[in-house]
């Protein structure tokens, strides 16, 4: 019998060439089953990042770049400025499958930029324009290793070995290519003999941290303990828990953080048991254009996501109002320091964030980290 290949040996988002495709692992199926889907069209695309068939803040990053990519390649013409209205408009339909995580419309621009760059500055072909695209789709693929691997080391040294952490959702390698960035700290622990106890909030209303964080954690051999929702403050009051690290879906200039829907509770009783809470962000999700929290725009999703799904049968009245907004804010007040790969930024954030956006810049040459 052949054996049963580590949830943790998967690649989250992959590139198939032959075939033209994005390959993912469909999300909505794990635990029970690891499938994986190659999606060809722009509906595919978007349908699988809206469906949460890929999630999390760089991995949606990761596939609107490739999808962009993949799409580009079907546009038929030699005529740089016919492909770019095409690639625009494939551009903004993608960009309107979520509106939280500001690593899509980042991946989005930065696939434009290349594409404008060459194909109307410089000149260049269409088909060049094209390998300008794949291999700009690539970079920002091989980044989100580097970059959560940094905000691992980063994180690492801010707990000590035997240490508790809890976190919130699922910011794992299933959220983008490879360590995931509140988990990057625990993954390096790990490979350090840290001997990490983590503690993952199920995260209702779609379980990414049951279904999602409890299984990668579990699987990369992590001692990991699954919470309900509303545990959080027990397992803080009896001293278990020394750090909250969580993930992010977009950082406003001054520090306040939009995250999976509950951070902000978390926060508020991380802060209550005096228990540090840090945000793990790539500078790509510092969104200095966004003032404060007040102006992220949070998405609201169906209602049968909290009434049924993941039931056997309703566990609600039929016809009951549901709020289910994905995501809230958490006030920069709550975060004790926000961890990206240039450092971690503390309070000033206006200051702080401006730095590590600046060294973001200074770093990359042309297409950038902006
Ligand atoms: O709705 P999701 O599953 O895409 O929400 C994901 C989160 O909230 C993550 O914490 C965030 O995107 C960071 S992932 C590194």
């Amino acid at each position: 019998m052949q054996e049963k290949k580590n949830i943790m040996d998967y690649d989250t988002v992959a590139l198939d060439e032959e075939r033209n495709a994005v390959v993912i692992i469909d999300q909505t199926l794990l635990p029970g089953r690891t499938e994986l889907i190659a999606l060809k069209t722009a509906q595919e695309i978007w349908d699988a990042i809206y469906l949460l068939k890929v999630r999390g803040a760089p991995a949606i990053g990761v596939a609107a770049a490739m999808g962009i990519y993949v799409l580009s390649r079907e546009i038929d013409t030699k005529d740089f400025e016919v492909f770019y209205k095409r690639f625009c408009e494939y551009k903004e339909f993608l960009d309107s499958a979520r509106p939280t995580a500001v690593n899509l419309s980042w991946a989005l621009r930065r696939m434009e930029k290349v594409a404008v760059k060459a194909g109307r500055e410089e000149g260049k072909s269409v088909a060049a324009v094209k390998e300008i695209l794949r291999l700009e789709a690539q970079n920002i693929r091989e980044e989100d290793i580097r970059v959560c691997r940094r905000i691992g080391e980063n994180g690492l040294a801010l707990v000590k070995p035997g240490d508790g952490i809890l976190t919130h959702c699922n910011a794992g390698q299933l959220a983008t290519i490879k360590y995931g960035t509140a988990t990057a700290p625990i993954y390096l622990g790990q490979e350090r003999g840290y001997g990490f106890r983590v503690y993952a909030d199920e995260t209702r209303p779609l379980l990414q941290g049951a279904r999602l964080t409890a299984y990668e954690l579990h699987s990369a051999g992590v001692d990991v303990t699954l919470l309900c929702d509303n545990m959080s403050a027990s397992v803080m009051a009896k001293g278990l828990v020394n750090a909250v690290f969580v993930g992010c879906d977009r950082v406003a200039a001054n520090g306040d953080t939009a995250n999976k829907i509950g951070t902000s509770v978390v926060a508020a009783v991380a802060k209550h048991y005096g228990v540090p809470l840090y945000v793990c962000a790539p500078t790509s999700t510092i969104d200095l254009e966004t003032p404060t929290g007040a102006q992220i725009r949070i998405e609201e999703r169906p209602g049968e996501e909290v009434t049924q799904m993941w039931y056997r049968e309703p566990m609600a009245p039929e016809g009951i109002k549901v709020y289910n907004p994905a995501f809230d804010v958490t006030d920069h007040d709550l975060i004790e320091g926000i961890v990206t790969e240039y450092g971690v930024a503390r309070a000033p954030y206006t200051e702080s964030l401006q730095k590590m956006k600046q060294d973001a810049l200074s770093a990359t040459s042309g297409g950038g980290n902006e």
